[in-house]
């Protein structure tokens, strides 16, 4: 999966705390991304390298490994989430050389890491962990007795490496430098006043700078506090050549790649709610209405080339796989288009019936999940355009597609994500309307009427979360001490359904099954007995006689129906033993509002039980290995 790199260049006194505070500060802002082992080495002022790392998430580890005692001009830290080895003190990062004058941390996986480990220990070398990591400060070590200077050595080091990568490393020998290298893995180097940053991502170091480089695949360099160094690596090195040839490489200018970002630091921290999660939910209205702002000209800029597509293939993973599904379905259904959606991980079964007359959207909340990312590429040898719907501007999904659009919902810290879904369904729903618009299925007067309740959204949610979190809160304590539940729907109903289950699985650990609501008698009924939870969505009136006769067959097993339902569908109403009444709305844009009851309803259980729903067990934000 993933883990969280910051390293810092900073000349004394320009941070306002301690090197070690501010590495621990900036790891906070990243435990998102992984947090079984978490571990820093910082030059200290008196030219000492410190390596301190521990199994265990930052707070509980803080004092032990003392962030807080240490000082110096550059450091590096990392928060792990285990790929190579199990989480443990031996296999946190930084790892360092055999001499303990070179520290590196890495996010992603080194391929080849057992071949070179094997002829770096006939070389001599000693490794203590089993990572794939701890080569590359090996490979380093060993360039340099070779003769060549810690610069050239981590080239050297770096064009041998396969696999994907985002490394930072520190060398006691050029104590004013942290050199960086890129492939796959995010990286993002921060400009600030008196010292520069490099971390796995923005909100790291959003409290001392917003001006930021997206650094690309291939590019290596390295950051002192006055300036940043820019490479592209041109040559791959074999690992039989242990000459100190150094690699060719090209300079970048990179003048015209640094950009400012409107987020700001506040957005990155939970300004007072117990956790991002709840924090997220809550930033819901802010959000829609920031992405819906610019929906016209977004969506301008795709429709004549969606309009004309054979076929709209949407790709994604995990709620961003939700949130497609939602596209699809609105597209096929009133966007008159043939659309499919496909979770990342299995579009390759698919690729060969698309072609060039095809349009690919692949949305990913992180614009990094390799999935995703890897359909892109496979889409694009098919010929198709590809259109990028994500969150974070500059990240890989975006960088590879012909065309993007972003949702602009902040930055999202909890690993479950609750605002980009909203946002995303926003932008497709849009998308659908126009597209319907333009092929003639839907009346001028429909679309207009849809967009109107699509603006309308921020303000239901808000209502709807002002209204229900008190009531959603207490069935939370009911549903707690459940060991699993159905949650059903029809339509675009069950994408919302999926999207519920899938919230309540990842934060409160209960199974939950999302099926749809017709099919349930076809099996999964058959789990139903007394107080069963049965949660159903319903939108509106489209399927509300259907979901009225399933509604009855699982009453019937004396099942705990519960239900999202429009406050006007009484009969339903009647039926369910806990309807969460909603706003009556158009039933194609209901979808951003109603989830929202299920967001609050994973989080709460999550918390009644005891759980952080901000670090859900096993399960990170940003998923780079396959
Ligand atoms: C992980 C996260 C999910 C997310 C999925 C896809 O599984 O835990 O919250 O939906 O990845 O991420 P993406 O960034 O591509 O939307």
């Amino acid at each position: 999966m993933d883990c969280g790199i910051i390293a810092i260049a900073a000349q004394p006194n320009t941070l306002k705390v301690k090197l070690g505070t501010a590495i621990k500060e900036s790891l906070k802002r990243l435990e998102y991304r992984g947090y079984d082992s978490v571990g820093f080495a910082i030059i200290t002022t008196n030219g000492e390298l410190i390596i301190r790392k521990s199994k265990g998430m930052i707070d509980a580890v803080s004092k032990k490994i003392g962030f807080d005692f240490f000082n110096g001009t550059i450091g590096i830290g990392h928060t792990r989430w285990a790929t190579h080895g199990a989480p443990s003190d031996i296999n946190a990062h930084p790892h360092a050389d055999c001499a303990g004058r070179i520290a590196v941390a890495h996010n992603g996986i080194i391929e080849n890491y057992l071949e070179i480990k094997k002829i770096l220990i006939q070389r001599g070398h000693r490794f203590t962990s089993d990572t794939d990591t701890e080569v590359i400060p090996h490979l380093i070590e060993e360039f340099k007795k070779l003769g060549l200077s810690s610069f050239e050595a981590f080239k050297k080091a770096i064009s041998m490496l396969r696999g994907a990568y985002a490394i930072v490393a520190i060398d006691i020998d050029e104590p004013d430098k942290v050199f960086f290298a890129k492939m796959t893995s995010p990286l993002v180097i921060g400009f600030g006043d008196g010292a520069n940053f490099i971390a796995s991502d923005i909100p790291a170091f959003l409290n001392y700078t917003r001006r930021i480089l997206v650094i690309r695949d291939g590019e290596l360099g390295y950051i002192t506090h006055q300036r940043v160094h820019l490479e592209l690596l041109k040559e791959y090195q074999s690992i039989d050549d242990w000459s100190p040839k150094v690699p060719k490489t090209v300079i970048v200018d990179y003048s015209r790649r640094v950009r400012w970002i409107d987020w700001t630091s506040e957005m990155a921290v939970k300004a007072g709610y117990p956790h991002f999660m709840l924090k997220e939910i809550h930033e819901q209205p802010q959000a829609l209405s920031q992405t819906l702002a610019g929906i016209h000209d977004d969506i301008a800029k795709v429709l004549p080339i969606i309009t004309k597509a054979e076929k709209v293939i949407i790709v994604g993973a995990g709620t961003s796989y939700h949130a497609s599904l939602l596209g699809s379905l609105l597209l096929n259904n009133i966007g008159g288009i043939w659309s499919h959606a496909i979770i990342s991980s299995e579009a390759l079964w698919y690729v060969r019936s698309i072609t060039d007359k095809d349009v690919v959207i692949a949305v990913s909340q992180s614009g990094e999940t390799i999935d995703t990312l890897l359909a892109v590429r496979e889409a694009k040898k098919r010929g198709a355009l590809v259109i990028a719907l994500s969150n974070v501007v500059d990240s890989a999904i975006p960088r590879e597609s012909d065309l993007t659009i972003y949702t602009k919902a902040g930055p999202e810290i909890g690993v479950a994500a609750t605002k980009t879904f909203t946002t995303q369904v926003a932008t497709l729903s849009y998308l659908a309307i126009k597209v319907g618009q333009a092929k003639g299925l839907l009346k001028e007067g429909e679309a207009n009427e849809m967009i109107q309740w699509l603006k309308r959204t921020p303000d239901l949610v808000s209502r709807v979360i002002s209204v229900h979190e008190a009531k959603v809160r207490s069935l939370a304590r009911r549903l707690m001490n459940k060991q699993s539940a159905f949650y059903l729907g029809r339509g675009i109903g069950l994408p919302v359904s999926m999207e519920g289950a899938l919230k309540l699985k990842e934060v409160a650990y209960i199974h939950a099954e999302a099926y749809p609501a017709g099919e349930s008698k076809h099996g999964p009924i058959a789990l139903v007995e007394e107080e069963f939870p049965v949660i159903f969505t319903i939108l509106g009136r489209i399927d509300a006689e259907l979901l009225k006769s399933n509604i009855e067959e699982m009453n019937a097993r004396y099942a705990w129906t519960i239900g999202v339902v429009p406050k006007n569908i009484e009969e339903l109403i009647k039926l369910l033993k806990e309807p969460i009444k909603m706003p009556v709305m158009n039933e194609y844009i209901a979808p951003i509002v109603y989830i929202v009851p299920y967001q609050l309803l994973a989080y709460y259980t999550a918390v009644t039980r005891g759980y952080d729903p901000d670090k859900p067990r096993n399960l990170a934000k940003t998923v780079t290995v396959v």
